[in-house]
């Protein structure tokens, strides 16, 4: 039987990558997104790539009566898939009661309506800013390293929707949990048909390293060299977003098959190896024969200096494995952004 899954934020960068991925593996998706910091074109872009289009709803999953009528006009969704929040940190720091009411109601809005309409499961799109800046001793990041606290407001609702997941399911909630800590997703599907859309001025890297090849900027800031990595510039774990993609795919199937006969698992979500942001650049410049115009500037406050994962949980126990290179994911940014659409 075909599974109908609820697909929140999947008009966004992860989110419609992540649609394409399920419907290429037989789930039915039905979106749901308010179109905050993202267009309804790609809903005809997820139809071009994959032949089917999504249902989609323009709705923002905070608001409970409209969750209401989402489910009632799409009964038997068996799982969710919950992307919808936002995402920037600096904006967070000055606009934290935004992030707290967006993205915590949004969940409690869910979790609250899951049991009444039959959902087994969720999904949930954490991150690896739950561990701050582990030890050394705790480098690579495993599952099992501590949880610190949140270096944003942004960071703080990643961690308190983990908790409450957590509580919900300890309480005894009909239903099992996912949550998938990414490292740093980049790069676009194959096809440049999908891929982010930075809104404004990049705020991340690769975005902005795109950007700033193709003439758009100026030049690339590299945030300090000077920090205790071997070229001085912060290191991070690059993962290609159509793998990650996948991976919801494998944590989907295990939730609603209870393979682990467990309620609430955790993954971490990287390749397992970190590059510095000068290795990034020149990788780019590698993968593309493009020169990247830089320049090096003070540190950005709030950054940390390196993380990268320790993959092996999601490899051994969810049998999902990043297998992109850096190189051709680079390439996948850089055909993006020379084919994106103007928005
Ligand atoms: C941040 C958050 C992460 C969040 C993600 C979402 C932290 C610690 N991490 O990731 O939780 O999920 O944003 O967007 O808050 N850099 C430059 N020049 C630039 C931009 C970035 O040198 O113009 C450097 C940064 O200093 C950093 C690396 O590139 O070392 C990656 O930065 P970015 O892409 O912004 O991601 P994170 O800060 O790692």
């Amino acid at each position: 039987m075909i599974k109908k899954i609820l697909v929140t934020g999947g008009t966004g960068y992860i989110g419609s990558h992540t649609t394409v991925e399920l419907q290429n593996n037989g789930f039915e998706v039905v979106i749901v997104d308010n179109l905050s910091n993202s267009n309804a074109g790609v809903i005809d872009r997820i139809e071009k790539i994959t032949g089917i289009r999504p249902a989609f709803e323009k709705v923002d999953c905070a608001d409970v009566v409209a969750m209401k009528k989402v489910f009632a006009a799409y009964p038997g969704i068996k799982g969710i898939i919950h992307f919808a929040a936002d995402k920037a940190v600096g904006e967070s720091v000055e606009k934290p009661l935004k992030y707290y009411r967006n993205n915590i109601d949004s969940l409690l809005t869910l979790l609250e309506l899951m049991p009444e309409n039959g959902v087994e499961g969720i999904v949930f799109s954490s991150s690896c800013t739950v561990y701050g800046q582990p030890a050394s001793e705790y480098l690579p990041v495993s599952e099992q390293a501590p949880i610190q606290p949140a270096m944003s407001p942004y960071g703080n609702t990643k961690q308190i929707n983990e908790e409450i997941i957590r509580d919900a399911i300890h309480s005894g909630a009909p239903y099992k949990s996912i949550i998938l800590r990414y490292f740093n997703p980049i790069g676009a599907h194959p096809s440049s048909k999908i891929g982010e859309l930075p809104n404004g001025i990049p705020q991340n890297l690769v975005p902005f390293l795109t950007q700033a090849a193709a003439g758009i900027r100026k030049e690339l800031s590299v945030f300090g060299n000077d920090y205790s990595t071997p070229d001085g510039s912060c290191i991070r774990d690059y993962i290609n977003v159509v793998d990650l993609a996948k991976a919801h795919v494998t944590a989907m199937n295990r939730m609603l098959e209870n393979r682990s006969g467990l309620p609430l698992e955790y993954f971490n979500l990287g390749t397992g190896k970190g590059l510095s942001v000068l290795e990034l650049i020149h990788s780019f410049e590698k993968a593309t024969g493009v020169k990247v115009p830089y320049k090096i500037v003070g540190r950005r406050e709030g950054d940390i200096e390196q993380i990268w994962a320790d993959p092996r949980h999601a490899n051994e126990v969810l049998g999902w494995k990043a297998v992109e290179t850096i190189e051709d994911t680079l390439r996948s940014a850089w055909n993006w952004q020379n084919k994106m659409p103007t928005l």
